[in-house]
């Protein structure tokens, strides 16, 4: 053991191994109440703000704050800001939307967002729909219901083949499987790719299109480019909701389809749903008024 070691004037804890002693060296004091000011700013902390969990909440707090009233209250103060150009959008005329710029402008960032939270899921996020799903694709010109600002708005208000809404549109195929032969199927649905020049068995056509003057132009209209009064397709066009194959074809024929919408005005707002119907009749295929 040196002597330097004796010296030191330091305590130590009494342990020694091989000639190495333990010091005892409190901690420094500026560490020490830095510490405990922690320790109670974490329990100031925890009595003040939301933060122990319970079984159903946290504890809330003595100062009340909450993130989700934060919210409410951005929301609150967009909607006050908004409310007058919200009660213009909501009382002209539809047609006028287009005209006015600025609330065109409103419109159509309003009605984007309304797409992505509301409709994406069915009609896809850049409403180029869902091939081949019965979910249409809102960016062409190829309208099952009309493609006018008035049509697409109700559409969108009432819904379509819905049962909560009384003013739903409404058309509904019949499924030929019980009504036509297996073979006139067959012939009907070769007919039906003749019209948008799918590949087809020619010998069956001509037998089809009597099946179709018979049974289908009622509502595809004779010469088979559809009927918006009753949402029935254009089956000339090669614009398919469900499908232009054989196989495809002969299920929608035999079985039918039921294509739903759900209604959009217990959810949304007048003002919001003509900012998603602008928004859609934007997209590219909407259509001039008729006057
Ligand atoms: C649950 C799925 C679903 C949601 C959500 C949905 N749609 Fe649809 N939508 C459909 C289906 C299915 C059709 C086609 C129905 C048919 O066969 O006639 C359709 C048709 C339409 C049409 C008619 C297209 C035409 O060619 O005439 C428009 C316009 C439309 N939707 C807009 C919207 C908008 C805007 C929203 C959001 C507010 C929305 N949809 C939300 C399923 C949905
Ligand atoms: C009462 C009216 C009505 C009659 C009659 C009718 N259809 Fe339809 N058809 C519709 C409607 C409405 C739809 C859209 C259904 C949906 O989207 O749910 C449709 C859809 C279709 C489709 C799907 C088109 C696509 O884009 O995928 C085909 C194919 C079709 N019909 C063929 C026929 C044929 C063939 C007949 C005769 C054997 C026929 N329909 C008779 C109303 C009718």
């Amino acid at each position: 053991m040196s002597k330097k070691d004796d010296d030191l004037d330091y305590e130590t804890t009494g342990h020694e191994w091989d000639g190495i002693k333990e010091y005892n060296k409190p901690l420094p004091r500026w560490w020490l109440w830095t510490f405990y000011a922690c320790i109670v700013w974490g329990v100031l902390y925890t009595i003040a703000y939301p933060a122990w969990p319970g079984i159903k909440e946290a504890t809330p707090g003595l100062l009340g704050f909450s993130t989700r009233a934060q919210v409410a209250e951005d929301i609150a103060r967009f909607e006050e800001a908004n409310s007058g150009i919200n009660a213009q959008l909501a009382s002209v005329e539809l047609t006028e939307i287009a005209q006015d710029a600025d609330l065109n402008q409103y419109a159509q960032n309003a009605g984007a967002a309304v797409f992505r939270t509301w409709c994406a899921q069915c009609h896809g996020s850049g409403a180029a729909g869902v091939q081949a799903s019965g979910y249409p694709n809102l960016l062409d010109d190829d309208w099952l219901w009309g493609g006018d600002i008035e049509a697409i708005h109700t559409t969108i208000a009432h819904g379509i083949r819905n049962e909560e809404d009384p003013d739903a549109r409404w058309s509904q195929m019949p499924a030929f499987g019980d009504m036509l032969a297996e073979e006139e199927i067959s012939q009907v649905v070769n007919y039906v790719m003749s019209l948008s020049g799918e590949p087809q068995d020619a010998s069956m056509v001509a037998a089809g299109e009597t099946v179709f003057l018979d049974n289908c132009a009622a509502c595809h209209m004779d010469d088979g480019t559809g009927d918006r009064f009753q949402g029935a397709p254009n089956l000339t066009d090669a614009i398919w909701l469900y499908g232009g194959d054989y196989a495809t074809l002969t299920e929608t024929v035999t079985y039918s389809r039921f294509g739903v919408m759900p209604p959009w005005t217990e959810r949304l707002t007048e003002a919001e749903i003509r900012a998603v119907a602008s928004y859609v009749h934007g997209l590219g295929g909407g259509e001039a008024s008729v006057e």
